[in-house]
């Protein structure tokens, strides 16, 4: 069973009754009428919104909910009859940087002999509300993955999908039996969109590795590769916001994306599994 805790004191947070979590220092954090609760302290935000915007939380969903990327999720929850065993069969799954939580419900979910509580967390409050709204038995909150308000220990499964990694804090939230799977761009990840935007295709390169091992021990790595077929500059459009490129874009190479209306594009993910070292 995992158990918040208090950004500020470490404390255990509890339900009050009163649409409020509280600790025994007396902080205390709102319950959002979508049912999220923000515990991210004010003097943790870089700035006042931090993380993904509403334009691109909706254009994630947007793209998501048009399947695109389900091959993705069926590798995901594959993995678990592949290549993960676990002591019990209750778990904790924690979805760390969740977006508006689609990876959060159809990956973590009904994962084959699981039974899963989900977690999941990201700083943008737009993600989160839109994720609680939408996935109402799922726990949503806003927090930094560099200061995650769980107990030590009270999580088996995180998964990162495109998200930042803190190995330390993933340690720390882990049980023993537990795993982190971390979803990154394998070299080739939209190669044909970034062709209509740059003159030279960079393939994409990894540290995940690196970043995870001083605290993790890699078990194994899966490549998920696939082709999408687009059928509009809209839906291209909306793939484009997704991603970082977007901000990079000037007008002239927009219109390379906004004059095509069919597309197929390579989607290569890689899925790093990892065990913490005892
Ligand atoms: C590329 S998006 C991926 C979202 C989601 N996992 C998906 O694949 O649809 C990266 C997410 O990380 C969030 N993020 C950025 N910095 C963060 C931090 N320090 N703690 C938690 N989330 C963060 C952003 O707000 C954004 O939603
Ligand atoms: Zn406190």
């Amino acid at each position: 069973m995992a158990i918040l805790i208090c950004p500020y004191c470490k404390s255990y947070l509890s339900d009050s009754g009163e649409k409020t979590y509280a600790c025994v220092n007396k902080h205390s954090f709102d319950i959002a009428k979508q049912g999220y609760i923000n515990l991210l302290p004010v003097n943790q935000k870089k700035s006042k919104d931090p993380g993904d915007n509403e334009m691109m939380i909706a254009a994630r969903r947007n793209f998501l909910e048009l399947g695109f990327y389900d091959p993705l999720i069926e590798s995901i929850k594959n993995l678990d009859s592949e290549k993960l065993s676990f002591e019990t069969k209750d778990i904790v799954a924690f979805d760390a940087g969740c977006g508006e939580g689609y990876y959060s419900e159809k990956a973590l979910n009904n994962l084959p002999g699981l039974t899963t509580e989900i977690w999941g967390t990201d700083i943008s409050k737009y993600a989160v509300k839109n994720a609680a709204k939408k996935y109402k038995d799922n726990l949503y909150f806003v927090s930094s993955i560099y200061n995650l308000p769980i107990a030590n220990a009270s999580t088996d499964l995180i998964l990162s999908v495109f998200s930042p990694i803190m190995a330390e804090e993933f340690k720390r939230i882990l049980s023993k039996q537990g795993y982190a799977l971390i979803v990154s761009p394998a070299p080739n990840h939209l190669r044909e969109m970034a062709e209509l935007i740059y003159d030279t295709f960079r393939p994409h390169t990894t540290n995940i590795v690196e970043k995870m091992t001083s605290t993790f021990e890699h078990h194994s790595t899966k490549r998920s590769t696939f082709k999408i077929e687009i059928k509009s500059a809209e839906a291209l459009l909306v793939l484009l916001k997704m991603t970082p490129y977007y901000w990079s874009t000037g007008i002239e190479r927009l219109e390379n994306i906004t004059n095509k209306s069919e597309i197929s594009v390579t989607c290569d993910f890689n899925i790093d599994i990892f065990k913490p070292i005892d």
